[in-house]
């Protein structure tokens, strides 16, 4: 390949930047040109589309959200979208993409790649739901920020003798629950993955106050439902029980990566550049037990990540 463009589609998640900096700055490394295209797919076929330099990823290795900003595109979804998007790229004479984003944006990049664009994936996304990598970009960062909130939290619980029940993002991946709740001891870690009985719950969290407990800690991952609910059918459960509900909402998403954020995202963006040099397409990259691998497109988005049940159990024998 002789130019390539970058684009951040779907939610955006902190490291994104950290991951167009080495995009950029390892394809221009390479004698690559490199252009970003502003607004994910819909900004591809309005023909946002600027090249970029060296500078021009100045000083945004630690800062969240997307310079390239991120969006939606429902138009990208059908074929005459992406037959477009793909005429555009050749138009400018681009033959090869690399798509920072969650399981949608790797879906685009599926297609575009069947349309004859060389094309590299990158995992953006804090909900940790992409297959054949062990961690996606923003979700050490996103776990983070929970873990804080909960410190927080467990301050005025203590004081009161409450319980707080926080309702966490994953969309349907319980995976930034599950990891919070571990490292902040959550006594009760709700996930889609896993069944779970609220009358337990709800006897369990009675029972520890009981025993002189001072608070008690419910993750919910969205993808269970609304942390509103749970603290509701706690309460009905056991009128004691003073659930206060927490929603940490977009939160989640912002604020400066993580250094285990911006090296993966710096490690997996030059992985990418260079396959997409070496003539690979249609391929994601990911990161297990450390070693960089490449895996098809169409089989990550067609395979559901594994839940860790071994760390779901260790978070529960370790709640007592
Ligand atoms: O995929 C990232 C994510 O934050 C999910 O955790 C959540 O379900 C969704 O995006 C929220 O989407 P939006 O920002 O469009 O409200």
């Amino acid at each position: 390949v002789k130019k390539i463009a970058v684009l951040t589609s779907g939610g955006d998640s902190q490291g994104m930047n950290a991951a167009v900096r080495a995009v950029v700055r390892s394809a221009l490394f390479f004698g690559v040109e490199v252009y970003g295209i502003q607004r994910g797919y819909q900004g591809l076929l309005n023909r946002d589309i600027f090249p970029m330099d060296i500078r021009s990823v100045g000083d945004i290795i630690q800062r969240g959200g997307t310079i390239l900003q991120s969006a939606r595109c429902l138009e990208f979804l059908k074929p005459e979208g992406q037959e477009k998007g793909a005429e555009i790229l050749r138009e400018y004479g681009i033959d090869g993409l690399v798509v920072i984003g969650g399981d949608g944006s790797y879906n685009g990049a599926n297609k575009l790649s069947k349309l004859g664009i060389k094309t590299m994936g990158l995992p953006g996304t804090i909900d940790n739901d992409i297959s054949f990598t062990d961690y996606t970009i923003g979700f050490d960062t996103a776990v983070s920020i929970v873990v804080d909130a909960i410190n927080k939290l467990r301050d005025t619980m203590s004081s009161h003798e409450r319980s707080s029940v926080v309702e966490v993002m994953g969309r349907h991946c319980g995976d930034i629950a599950l990891h919070a709740g571990l490292a902040s001891g959550a006594e009760t870690i709700l996930v889609p993955e896993m069944p779970f009985d609220l009358d337990e719950v709800a006897d369990r969290m009675k029972d520890n106050f009981a025993k002189g407990k001072r608070h008690s800690i419910v993750i919910v991952a969205e993808g269970v439902g609304k942390g509103e609910d749970i603290a509701q059918a706690l309460k009905e459960r056991h009128a004691s029980i003073d659930a206060r509900v927490t929603v940490l909402g977009h939160i989640q998403r912002g604020g400066s990566p993580t250094p285990a954020d911006r090296n993966l995202a710096s490690r997996l963006a030059d992985f990418a550049v260079r396959k997409l040099i070496e003539g690979e397409s249609g391929k994601a990259c990911g990161m297990i037990k450390g070693e960089l691998v490449l895996t098809d497109i169409d089989k990550v988005v067609n395979t559901k990540k594994d839940f860790n049940v071994e760390l779901y159990n260790l978070a529960s024998r370790l709640s007592q």
